[in-house]
């Protein structure tokens, strides 16, 4: 009886000893586990770049698929829009709606309808402009250009890019087709969402003479902004134009005054010529705002690309817009003939004065580079009208 009671209690201690080294290792295999591979934050956040046509849109998307923790891609809904070219923006706005709520949960099933038949990765509107499809695990390399990663990082169907943007703290889209905020309401308030909206806008007559360079490649787009085909020509550049002013109103006015509680602190009106007036500021503040930090790389990325340097260097990863942001800017005031820049104002005329655009009297002025037309940001608010600004939450 003792010389059992002794071996059982012995069985028993090497027994508790065992278990409690068993779990020891096992806890540190598994910590060691888990800090050597990614762990996913608890809860993603989700941005949408909200624009319009050449509004400098592709440069703030870039802003934000340069950085570690984005997952960027441009322009989702193009696929819907030139899939049903016959239709317009209204009739498509809750498919474009439902298929962005997908793709921020990485869910790309719903791309299914939109792509060819045998779709790879390349299918999708100008992938290789996504950092994150240019390395792992989309792609087996970590690539340095555009050019390169198409010819390396292609691969069949979406899988890939579901795996890449599940590993992602932060899911980036690009749109510029959204003419209101209400159809976004519903994404605002799903609970599996943390939707911020940045709205960005640019001056009208700098838009006009954009659009005016790539007038073809925006026909198709206008026409299903207009809903109809009958428009000559020559109209649709402002038809459209308006429709983008009033766009923007009803988007700022909705977002500044008596906000929908759940869209507080998630939406922020930026202005392209503030963007590329003081660029690094701009973006923290816009980094803050989607909970991203700022790095020593994306700093000296965000300085190479506004100040034209670092061109054809490895450095400079992808290409995009490295011209004098200011002489961009300003263009349209040495380019546009008058009676354009009048037309342009009588149509944008409540937009821009809600946005701070002043306008010009006369050509001379137009002309005249040192009458500065951009009204001052008043900060941490809002909207730019008088008594009427909110404070900004965060
Ligand atoms: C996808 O890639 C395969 C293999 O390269 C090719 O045969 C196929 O045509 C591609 N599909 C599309 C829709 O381009
Ligand atoms: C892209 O990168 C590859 C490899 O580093 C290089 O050979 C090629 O010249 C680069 N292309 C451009 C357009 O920069
Ligand atoms: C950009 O152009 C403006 C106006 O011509 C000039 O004042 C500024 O120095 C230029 N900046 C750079 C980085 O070239």
């Amino acid at each position: 009886m003792g010389r059992y009671y002794r071996l059982h209690f012995k069985t028993m201690v090497f027994l508790a000893v065992l278990q409690v080294t068993i779990v020891v290792l096992f806890h540190s295999w598994y910590i060691c586990q888990s800090s050597s591979n990614y762990v996913p934050p608890q809860r993603k956040v989700h941005v949408l770049l909200l624009s319009s046509w050449r509004s400098g849109s592709s440069f703030l998307g870039q802003v934000f698929s340069q950085h570690p923790s984005v997952f960027y891609l441009m322009e989702p809904a193009w696929h819907v829009w030139s899939k049903m070219e016959q239709s317009s923006a209204r009739v498509l706005r809750m498919a474009v709606r439902d298929l962005i709520r997908s793709i921020f949960q990485c869910d790309f099933s719903v791309m299914d309808s939109y792509l060819p038949e045998n779709y790879n990765m390349s299918s999708l509107f100008m992938w290789a402009e996504s950092r994150a499809l240019c390395a792992p695990p989309a792609c087996s390399l970590t690539v340095t250009n555009v050019t390169q990663c198409k010819n390396i990082c292609d691969a069949p169907g979406l899988l890939k890019v579901e795996k890449a943007c599940n590993r992602y703290s932060h899911v980036v889209l690009k749109e510029v087709r959204f003419f209101e905020l209400e159809s976004l309401y519903p994404l605002l308030q799903d609970p599996n969402l943390d939707l911020r909206i940045i709205h960005l806008i640019r001056d009208p007559r700098a838009v006009l003479r954009s659009r005016e360079v790539a007038s073809k490649a925006l026909m198709s787009d206008s026409f299903i902004v207009l809903e109809k085909k009958s428009t000559p020509f020559y109209t649709v550049q402002y038809q459209a134009l308006q429709e983008i002013c009033h766009s923007h109103i009803r988007i700022s006015k909705r977002a500044s005054l008596k906000p929908p509680p759940f869209l507080k602190g998630r939406y922020k009106l930026i202005r392209y010529e503030d963007l590329t007036l003081n660029p690094l500021k701009e973006i923290n503040s816009l980094y803050e705002f989607a909970g991203l930090e700022m790095t020593s790389e994306i700093g000296e990325w965000i300085y190479k690309t506004t100040h034209g340097i670092g061109k054809g260097t490895k450095k400079q990863a992808f290409q995009i817009t490295s011209r004098n942001a200011t002489l961009v800017s300003q263009a349209w005031r040495t380019t546009l003939p008058f009676s354009k820049v009048k037309r342009v104002q009588d149509i944008c005329k409540e937009a821009m004065e809600l946005l701070g655009y002043k306008t010009v009297d006369s050509f001379k002025e137009q002309r005249n580079l040192d009458i500065d037309l951009l009204v001052p940001k008043v900060p941490h608010q809002f909207s730019w009208i008088p008594g009427k600004a909110e404070k900004k939450e965060s």
